[in-house]
């Protein structure tokens, strides 16, 4: 028995050295992922980068940010209704999802929700047949915007507010009523808010958050604690200059001030992928009140660097007015915002370069050359070095012929392989311009001191879990960008 198996096993040898080697003919196959990885809907999300958020409600004819829940159905008077304005205000802004206020904590309700009066019913919109929940997602729908959707847990009106059974059933009712008869929602909005008053009150967030897993399939639940995104920890909408999407879950919890910073830097440890969304309003207010103007564009612009700029999605608040439509003024600056995003990223200075890189994966030609950051695919094409136990990593874009001028480097990592690098620099010509900690999907620098010009921009990677996947690099120049001490300033 065993000469024959020895025999067997030689003839296997000496056939596998003469046969043709069969590995010539695939193709490299790509680095294994490092866990944990983003969910198709996070992946959505996350490519969305700016999405809106539409405040409306009793508090827009008050005046008034937090209503007390004792105000009259009857002021809600939005005589100029048109949630397709609004939809085309977010085509025009190149965003995809906007998400409603579908109620406050004021408890009014933008819907005819069966367990409460205190709602569209008792307005005189459509007198008392309206529904803008229904508006704004037929009205998106139409324009090919995705919606979500804000249902305040702390509720000032209702008078089940307080007995922790008899409200959780009225909230979780009018959920199944908002995810049952609207069509497809992209993302449900939750935060911890409480009455002072009611100190005893427990949301049932577990079994709420089935519930939403339960009515939609393809939606991602936001809180302080996720499941499918959290909250950055502020409303500024600033992210930490750190930002994972890895976080602990273990550690969150929902209207815990203590965890502000953890959910600004993530956790680099993080067993659970968990980005982050940056909520701030283009007003000082969230809902819309004459008195306040939108924010200037160099701050719109700050705030893309740092929240989009720094692995985030932007929710930015955009509140329709008495008549029901955004306001002239915020319309006029979200152009102003747009353009200057096109004007700035709408140009790669890196495109018309060479690139090479410390070393290729499968070598030369192997699908995963330093010329695939140049490529239109931010995830699925990129350049990946050996996996060669070194800790550096680099990459170089050399300018052709003329000087390349810019003042802001863009970064993406291929996030659907997991996210790892955490520490890089930027040089060029050998001085470096730029450093940092994590990438993600994207890391914008704008140069501190402004625009830079050289031959050779390397990008060296200094730190990370595992070999770092870069999916695309970019050199622009913003013209909005006016550092102190920027000595070439045009
Ligand atoms: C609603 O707004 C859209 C887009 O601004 C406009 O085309 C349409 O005519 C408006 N509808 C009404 C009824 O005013
Ligand atoms: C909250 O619960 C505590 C302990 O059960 C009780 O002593 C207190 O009276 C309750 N407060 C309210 C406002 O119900
Ligand atoms: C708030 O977070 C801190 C830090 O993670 C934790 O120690 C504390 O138990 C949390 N509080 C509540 C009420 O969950
Ligand atoms: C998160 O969990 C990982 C794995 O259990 C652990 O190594 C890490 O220390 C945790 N992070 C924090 C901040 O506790
Ligand atoms: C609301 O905005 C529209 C422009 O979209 C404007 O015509 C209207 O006058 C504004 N209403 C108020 C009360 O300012």
């Amino acid at each position: 028995m065993a000469t024959h198996y020895h025999l067997i096993i030689s003839t296997l040898i000496i056939l596998s050295n003469i046969l043709p080697s069969h590995q010539d003919h695939f193709a490299t196959t790509p680095p294994l992922p490092i866990l944990p990885l983003p969910s198709y809907s996070q992946l959505k999300w996350q490519q969305r980068e700016i999405i809106f958020f539409h405040h409306f409600g009793v508090n827009t004819f008050t005046d008034s940010e937090w209503g007390t829940g004792k105000e009259s159905p009857k002021i809600f008077n939005p005589k100029g209704l048109n949630t397709t304005q609004w939809v085309d205000v977010a085509v025009q802004m190149g965003v995809s999802l906007s998400i409603l206020t579908a109620k406050h904590h004021d408890g009014f309700c933008l819907w005819p929700s069966k367990y409460t009066d205190h709602s569209v019913i008792g307005s005189p919109l459509q007198d008392g047949h309206g529904d803008v929940v229904k508006e704004f997602a037929d009205a998106a729908r139409a324009g090919g915007v995705d919606i979500g959707l804000y249902l305040s847990p702390w509720d000032r009106h209702d008078y089940r507010y307080g007995k922790t059974i008899a409200y959780n059933e009225y909230y979780m009712g009018q959920l199944q009523e908002l995810l049952n008869k609207y069509g497809s929602v992209s993302e449900i909005w939750f935060d911890g808010a409480k009455g002072p008053n009611a100190p005893n009150m427990t949301y049932f967030f577990s079994d709420w958050f089935a519930m939403v897993g339960e009515l939609q399939s393809t939606i991602n639940i936001f809180s302080d604690a996720g499941p499918g995104v959290r909250w950055v920890g502020n409303e500024k909408g600033f992210a930490g200059t750190t930002c994972w999407s890895t976080i602990n879950k273990t550690a969150l919890s929902i209207g815990n001030e203590s965890i502000v910073d953890y959910l600004a830097t993530g956790d680099p440890k993080g067993t659970d992928w968990l980005p982050a969304e940056c909520d701030v309003s283009i007003r000082p207010g969230w809902f819309w009140h004459k008195s306040e103007s939108p924010k200037k564009l160099s701050e719109l612009l700050q705030i893309y660097y740092n929240s989009v700029g720094r692995n985030c999605v932007l929710l930015l608040n955009v509140p329709p007015n008495t008549t029901g439509l955004i306001s002239t003024n915020d319309i006029q600056r979200l152009k102003e915002f747009k353009s200057a995003l096109e004007t700035i990223f709408s140009k790669n200075l890196a495109q018309s370069c060479n690139v090479k890189a410390s070393s290729i994966r499968g070598g030369k030609d192997s699908g995963y050359g330093p010329e695939l950051v140049l490529d239109n695919d931010h995830l699925w094409t990129y350049w990946a070095p050996n996996d060669n136990g070194k800790n550096e990593h680099w990459i170089e874009i050399m300018a052709t012929n003329k000087l390349l001028k810019f003042n802001v480097v863009r970064i993406q990592e291929a996030i659907g392989l997991g996210q790892r690098i955490r520490k890089h620099e930027v040089y060029v010509d050998g001085n470096r311009v730029a450093k940092g900690t994590t990438v993600g999907y994207k890391k914008l620098h704008r140069l501190e001191n402004g625009v830079v010009s050289g031959h050779r921009v390397r990008i060296r990677i200094l730190g990370s879990s595992s070999v770092p996947l870069i999916s695309s690099v970019g050199l622009h120049f913003d013209p909005f960008w006016h550092p102190v001490g920027d000595k070439n300033n045009l």
